[in-house]
């Protein structure tokens, strides 16, 4: 499935090389699908592309990024077009593509945060990372080795994607919980908040951190009010494991999925297998063949 489901750009933390093993978790069919943090919307996307959802709606606190979402969606050729003219321009540029970049970067904290910035900085930046320093200015570099997607490539990817979603989808900036308070039966909200990180330090790969408690009292909430959830939250890689468990009397599920050898680890010599847990509410029920071989895995690997 993966290899059709379009993407817009890469975007570090992205679920989509995940998402055909995240949406068997999911029923068949449901009314709305709510992602408080979609990054670039790889789960919205997904199963939008399966026709599972009638509704979505997609909130990141980072408000560029549903910016450049929206965009997409609803405006599709406008993007399309202004990204091509973004993107042609670095080869015109008098010291080059990395200046370019710079240049672009700094219209960006200067405050044009356009969606085809955004766009640009994503496709152009290290690893589609999202850094921002302590004065909020986007501060990533551009990755020296690439000049960001083709605009062939985002127009065929932009086009699908508004196909898929256009009229079905609403957008906020909020904070998480905001969008959790409502939420109600009959919704399926997809949770994949920043890592806890792998150090004690704290981790500014993403816009914000989230808090521990005031996330699990948040989820707590989501059951009390009876509606189903999934989360993606932590990991394991090699013997580390990274975050904390989410508590048992949340009373979900934790699945371990399989996330491929580490290039972290690979870059230090090692082979080492990811983990990433999934956690799912009480009442979603599992897929009958998951549950002796999810069983054996969390033996094993735990
Ligand atoms: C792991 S990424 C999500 C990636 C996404 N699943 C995808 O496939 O692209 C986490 C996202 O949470 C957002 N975020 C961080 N703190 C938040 C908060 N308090 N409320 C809402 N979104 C938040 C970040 O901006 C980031 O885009």
């Amino acid at each position: 499935m993966n290899g059709r489901i379009p993407h817009i750009v890469q975007y570090q933390g992205s679920k989509r090389m995940l998402a055909s093993e995240i949406l068997r978790y999911m029923p068949k069919k449901f009314n709305r699908l709510i992602e408080p943090f979609s990054g670039m919307a790889a789960i919205s996307i997904a199963v939008a592309f399966q026709k599972r959802a009638n509704e979505y709606h997609i909130n990141d606190l980072n408000e560029p990024i549903v910016c450049l979402l929206q965009t997409v969606i609803e405006n599709p050729a406008e993007i399309v077009d202004k990204y091509k003219r973004i993107w042609e321009e670095q080869f015109n540029f008098p010291d080059g593509h990395i200046e370019h970049f710079n240049y672009i970067r700094e219209l960006f904290n200067a405050g044009d945060k356009s969606a085809e910035n955004m766009l640009y900085l994503l496709a152009r930046c290290v690893k589609g990372a999202v850094r921002y320093g302590k004065n909020r200015n986007f501060n990533q570099s551009p990755d020296k080795r690439r000049n960001g997607t083709k605009p062939t490539t985002i127009a065929t990817n932009v086009h699908a994607i508004s196909h898929i979603l256009k009229g079905r989808v609403l957008f906020s900036a909020l904070d998480y919980r905001r969008v959790l308070e409502i939420a109600k039966p009959g919704d399926l909200v997809y949770m994949d908040p920043p890592y806890q990180g792998v150090t004690n330090t704290r981790d500014n790969r993403y816009f914000s951190g989230v808090n521990f408690d005031e996330f699990v009292s948040a989820v707590a909430v989501l059951n009390r009010n009876q509606v189903d959830y999934i989360i993606s939250y932590d990991g394991i890689c090699g013997e580390k494991e990274y975050g904390s468990e989410l508590p048992q009397e949340l009373n979900c599920t934790k699945i371990l999925l399989d996330a491929g050898l580490s290039t972290q680890a690979t870059l230090l010599g090692k082979r080492h297998t990811t983990y990433e847990a999934l956690y799912i509410s009480q009442n979603l029920s599992l897929p009958i063949d998951i549950t002796q071989r999810q069983l054996t895995l969390l033996e094993s690997v735990v």
